[in-house]
Parts: C-alpha cells; structure tokens; sequence
C-alpha cells in the first residue's frame, strides 16, 4: 500500500524564494508545482479578459479578486494528476478568506512552510531575479548567475520586479501574513531562507522527508 501523496504549501514574502525551492522540491519529490502568480501571469499571457483585470492588481502590488484566483487555484488543485502525485501550492493562499475558501473544498496541507527572510535582502533579490523563458529557470545576477552566455544573453525581468514595486507587494504581505499563519498554526513549519538555496532545501527536505516517514508509519499500523 502507498501513503497518501504530500500535500505542501509554501509561503513567505516576496523573493523569499519560494519559486526556488519549490523547482527543488518537485525534482525530489515529483509534487505537482501550483503557483499562483503563475497562474496569473499566464492568464496575462493569453490576453484574455482575466488576464488584463488581473494585471492591473498585480501591477499595483496589490491582491488579485478572489472572483479571479480561487477558481484558478481550485481548478488546477482539482485535475487527476494533483491528485495523483500530491500538490505544492505556492503563493496561495494570501488572505484568510482565500485560506477559507480552499478549506471549503476540502483541500487541507500536510505542512505548511514559512520562509523567513529579513526585510532588507529581499528588494536587493527582487531587483536582481531574472527569469530563463526556455526552462522557465529563476536566476540572480548576483546569487544565481547563469551558467552559460547563451543563457545570460535571453533572460527576462518580470514587471513587478522594481524595488518601488516590491515595496507595494511587502506591504501586502504584512497586511496579511498572521491572519494566513492562524490558519495553519499546526502545521506550520518555519525556515530560514536567509542562508543559501542548497541550505533552506536541506531544511524544507528534512521536514518532507519526516512527514512521509510518518505517513508510512500511519498506514503500516492500519
Ligand atoms: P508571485 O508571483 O507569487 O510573487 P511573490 O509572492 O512576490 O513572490 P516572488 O515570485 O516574487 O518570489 P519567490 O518567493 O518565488 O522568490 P524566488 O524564488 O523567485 O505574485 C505576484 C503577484 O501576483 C502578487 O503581487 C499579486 O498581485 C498576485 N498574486 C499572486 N498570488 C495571489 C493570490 N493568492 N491572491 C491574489 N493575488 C495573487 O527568488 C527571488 C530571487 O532571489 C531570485 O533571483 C533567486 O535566484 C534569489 N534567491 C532565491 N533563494 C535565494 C537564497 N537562498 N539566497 C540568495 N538568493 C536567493
């Protein structure tokens, strides 16, 4: 018999690099990687209706409409191979009515991961993050370059990433990061992300790797 798959969600401020670990933790773990800016930014890339509506909250670092983002999420959350092979929801939820919302549908994390990164290193990643559209890869300039001059010379910068803009989404994220937390009090398992990318997934690999251990454990005593 196998364990159920691992349900994750992963959270913290902007840059605190959860597009990061979360490439690490589906290499490993084969998780379904559910991102909501993601989501959205594709949504923007389609052209369609959604798409612009959405862009004008992101633009201001703002949240996007619940009417927009939870069906996007539900849906993605609801396909065979989410279930399948477990879920790793990122960015999502960021308010208590959105944590609510997905209780609603039943959906309920395992664990649920806080990156912690000091305020003043997260303007200086944002502003340094650049994006590979080939491998969707995340690079720094400084922290993560790429690896090859025909990777350097393609990559982007996403529209929100200006230090003025970043200072719009942290004030988001405070207005809203302890009313989330109390949701998952239980669950909740806090990381450093101030230490290199290698490090926080050793961290966040830990913590996985006991909660499938105890999973194993649960179903073997059935
Ligand atoms: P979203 O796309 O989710 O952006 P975010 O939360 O601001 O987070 P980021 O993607 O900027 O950062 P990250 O934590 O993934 O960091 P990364 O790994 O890239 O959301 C964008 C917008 O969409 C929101 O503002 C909102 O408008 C809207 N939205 C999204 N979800 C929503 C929701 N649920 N409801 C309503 N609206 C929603 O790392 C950053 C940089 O740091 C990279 O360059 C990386 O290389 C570097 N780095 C990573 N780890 C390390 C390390 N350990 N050491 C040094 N550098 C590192």
């Amino acid at each position: 018999n196998k364990p159920e798959p691992l349900k994750v969600m992963i959270s913290g401020a902007p840059a605190s690099g959860k597009g990061t670990q979360c490439q690490l933790i589906t290499k490993k773990y084969g998780l379904v990687h559910i991102a909501a800016g993601d989501l959205l930014r594709a949504e923007i890339s389609s052209g369609s209706e959604m798409g612009k509506q959405a862009k004008e909250y992101m633009e201001k670092g703002q949240l996007v409409p619940n009417e927009i983002v939870v069906m996007m999420v539900k849906e993605r959350l609801s396909q065979p191979d989410s279930q399948e092979n477990g879920w790793l929801l990122d960015g999502y939820p960021r308010s208590l009515s959105q944590a609510t919302a997905l209780q609603e549908f039943g959906f309920q994390p395992d664990i649920f991961i806080l990156l912690e990164v000091p305020e003043d290193n997260l303007v200086e990643r944002v502003v340094g993050r650049r994006l590979d559209p080939v491998t969707g890869r995340i690079y720094h300039l400084k922290y993560s370059p790429p690896e090859t001059e025909e990777i350097a010379s393609r990559l982007t910068q996403r529209f929100d990433d200006t230090e003025e803009k970043v200072k719009l989404r942290l004030q988001t994220h405070h207005q809203n990061v302890e009313s989330v937390l109390s949701m998952f009090e239980g669950v909740t398992v806090k990381v450093n992300g101030n230490v290199s990318k290698e490090e926080v997934f050793a961290q966040i690999d830990s913590a996985l790797t006991q909660l499938l251990e105890q999973k194993q454990a649960t179903l073997g005593s059935m």
